[in-house]
């Protein structure tokens, strides 16, 4: 029914409010998917263990970006779109915009380059909402230092350099699609980013059933 992907640099705090915004549409009655990547289905978690291994810093930037797009289109045609068209609402924590920044930009492999082998793969797999949790890298990187070792990923490991870069990479997208992305200010108390998130969604929500009934 309804394809919503958060977004943002890591420590942005868009896992929690995506659980919370779950449980919220649960509770007004919506069948609704809560996802993430890379992972998804069996196959995409095994391609996960393999691209945040700690133990892979020799990874190729090029080998990164074609696993996470493995790894999605996998998710895509087994998890994604078979809820999608069982009339669920699929919120997927990070999805092809987390490649453009990553890969495509602070890697610089080009964000058109990879969106052309996105399409590619995705066919016409694209979400109808993108809300981009938005809080300066700096703040980021302290709610990061927060975490343990243990909870760290081979890309959470990065220079704040390349997490500033990623920020840069996502301001880039932001400006090209700014029908679909919007802008949530993650830098406040949950409720309040909470407030935020609603707006859009319940506007988003809206908006698929005027169609259906038009
Ligand atoms: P994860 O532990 O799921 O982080 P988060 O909670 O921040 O989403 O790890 C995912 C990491 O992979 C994160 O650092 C972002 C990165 N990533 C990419 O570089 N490209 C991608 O296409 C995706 C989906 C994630």
């Amino acid at each position: 029914m309804l394809f919503i992907t958060l977004e943002g640099i890591d420590g942005s705090g868009k896992t929690t409010i995506a659980k919370l915004l779950r449980e919220k549409l649960r509770s007004e009655g919506y069948n609704v998917v809560l996802t993430r990547e890379p992972g998804g289905d069996e196959i995409a978690e095994q391609i996960r263990e393999i691209i945040l291994s700690k133990k892979n810093e020799k990874m190729d930037p090029w080998t990164e970006a074609l696993l996470y797009i493995a790894a999605r289109c996998q998710h895509v045609s087994q998890d994604i779109l078979p809820a999608l068209k069982e009339g669920a609402i699929v919120i997927c924590d990070r999805f092809m915009d987390s490649t453009s920044a990553y890969q495509g930009y602070a890697r610089g492999l080009g964000i058109r380059t990879l969106d052309e082998i996105q399409s590619m793969v995705l066919g016409t797999t694209k979400p109808d909402l993108t809300l981009f949790f938005d809080i300066e890298p700096k703040v980021a990187l302290n709610r990061m230092q927060e975490r343990s070792e243990d909870e760290m990923n081979r890309l959470d490991l990065e220079k704040s350099t390349f997490h500033e870069k990623v920020y840069e990479g996502y301001q880039v997208l932001i400006s090209e699609h700014s029908e679909r992305i919007k802008v949530i200010d993650a830098d406040k108390t949950i409720n309040e980013v909470l407030e935020q998130v609603y707006y859009y969604v319940y506007n988003a929500i809206d908006k698929i059933k005027a169609q259906k009934n038009g």
